[in-house]
């Protein structure tokens, strides 16, 4: 069912070596307080590469050199790593060992049909909120049995899709776990649910999104279990649903979730969030509702500048303690710690001005390619794509933006980066999630492409726009 097309696979040529993880992890080991993102990003490094000054390296992803990637495709460009995505994902995996659990990858993270078709092969289940996010999975052939879907504004028609999405040996089987937002959305899923029941299809399975009322996570734009946030519904509200709804045709209660926000990095929100979780599921049992499955959602952080993340062993510990003696099976729907260090995005210095004493590097990405740094005040570090040592010690704060007409199209402001001129590329660190997906056509910028590096392979798996492109469906 999964298919993976190779038909526009490149061989690189590049003289660099691979990374080996032996190399990299020993030195990152020593190293993994260094301010420099290549000692402490996966499958990142800089290497010496042909052509160059001798001392000169060049950012190379698995073994593949950079400065060849901008030159087949252009800039900007997004790259991701897939080992790197598959070891966050077989390290995360790991750490829960024998606790029942399944790994949902939040699909809004970074959506690409080739990055999901690589979740897929790992066995990954998916968590959707969109109809859009189920019809990627549903052309790559993701079962159903493997797909969440959160979200507290389901359309009735993405109610519909999702009840009718196939299962492996159903054709009708539909998904896994609707997490029910909503009084309302309840209502909807119910009444869709009775139609799809007379047409010979599936009781949908449903669990409710709790608020867990616990503040957490990076920026308050990302922030999401506490009373005053959108999300989820009160204990009480959800388990009036619960017990009302217990012994319905229509519904069957199989779940109970929560996700308390995004790059959070302590274990300890978790820890309250799950508690809370831990305490409803035996209160719901105690009523004669055992749900099998606790999905305490995404939101596990990464390290961009100087966050210290949380070890995947120590969150699965966590967890673990509070839910193996629930017996129930943990979900839980990372898409941050999967994708976002996997990913950079490759830029080209158009110009360089300085401004009263103020240096400007003006690149050809631009907050449409990524807007964290303005929606957040995200910090990505910025580096040049070929470093050379003997340039170290002149280094200088400079804003890196781009060509957009606002005062917030920035990338960085007052980083150290050694001269640049125009021509040069910079690499943008930590973009894997949240980057592509977030992009936009403004200005009238046509959106970058994406590039999967495999090894010494590598594949442009979205092209970069045409002009055609943005005008498409646009009736004139
Ligand atoms: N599950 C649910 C229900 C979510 O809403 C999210 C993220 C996740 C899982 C995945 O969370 P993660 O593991 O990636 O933190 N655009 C923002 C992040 C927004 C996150 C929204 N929800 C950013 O660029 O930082």
């Amino acid at each position: 069912m999964v298919h993976h097309d190779r038909s526009r696979s490149f061989r690189s040529t590049a003289l660099g070596c691979c990374v080996t993880r032996a190399t990299k992890s020993s030195r990152s080991r020593r190293q993994s307080r260094t301010s420099d993102p290549a000692d402490y990003t996966p499958s990142f490094a800089y290497s010496p590469s042909g052509g160059r000054s001798p001392v000169a390296q060049s950012l190379h992803c698995e073994g593949v050199d950079l400065v060849r990637l901008a030159g087949v495709s252009g800039t900007p460009t997004y790259i991701y790593s897939r080992a790197a995505i598959e070891s966050a994902y077989r390290r995360l995996d790991r750490a829960f060992g024998s606790l029942p659990h399944a790994i949902c990858y939040a699909v809004k993270a970074s959506s690409n049909l080739s990055i999901l078709r690589v979740m897929a092969r790992l066995e990954s289940s998916f968590d959707v909120v969109s109809g859009g996010e189920l019809d990627r999975l549903r052309r790559i052939g993701v079962p159903g049995r493997h797909i969440v879907f959160s979200g507290v504004g389901k359309t009735r028609e993405e109610i519909r899709e999702a009840l009718r999405y196939p299962g492996l040996h159903r054709p009708r089987g539909g998904i896994r776990l609707f997490n029910v937002e909503s009084a309302a959305e309840l209502d909807l899923l119910l009444s869709e649910a009775g139609r799809h029941i007379l047409a010979g299809g599936r009781r949908p399975f449903g669990a409710i999104r709790v608020n867990p009322d616990v503040l957490a996570g990076g920026h308050p734009h990302i922030s999401t279990g506490h009373h005053h946030h959108k999300f989820g519904v009160d204990w009480a509200e959800a388990r009036r649903l619960y017990l009302k709804h217990a012994d319905s045709s229509l519904i069957s209660w199989r779940g109970i979730t929560a996700h308390i926000g995004s790059q959070i990095l302590t274990v300890t929100p978790y820890r309250q969030a799950l508690w809370r979780l831990a305490s409803y599921v035996r209160d719901l049992a105690r009523n004669g509702v055992n749900v099998d499955f606790i999905d305490i959602g995404g939101g596990l952080g990464i390290r961009y500048t100087n966050e210290s993340p949380v070890v995947p062993a120590k969150f699965a510990r966590a967890l673990t303690e509070i839910v193996r003696p629930l017996g129930c099976r943990l979900l839980i729907e990372p898409g941050r710690s999967i994708v976002g260090a996997a990913g950079v995005l490759l830029t080209r210095v158009l110009y360089v001005k300085e401004n009263r004493g103020k240096t400007f590097v003006i690149v050809d990405a631009a907050m449409n390619d990524l807007i964290r740094p303005v929606l957040y005040n995200a910090a990505h570090p910025i580096t040049p794509v070929v470093r050379n040592p003997e340039h170290a010690a002149r280094r200088k704060l400079v804003d890196i933006v781009g060509p957009v007409c606002e005062t917030g199209d920035f990338l960085a402001r007052d980083v150290p980066l050694p001269p640049l001129s125009a021509g040069d590329l910079l690499v943008i660190w930590a973009a894997g999630a949240y980057g592509f997906v977030q992009s936009s056509n403004y200005n009238s910028r046509r959106r970058p492409a994406e590039i999967l590096v495999e090894g010494k392979d590598f594949r442009v798996v979205r092209r970069r726009q045409t002009y055609e492109d943005l005008l498409q469906g646009e009736l004139d």
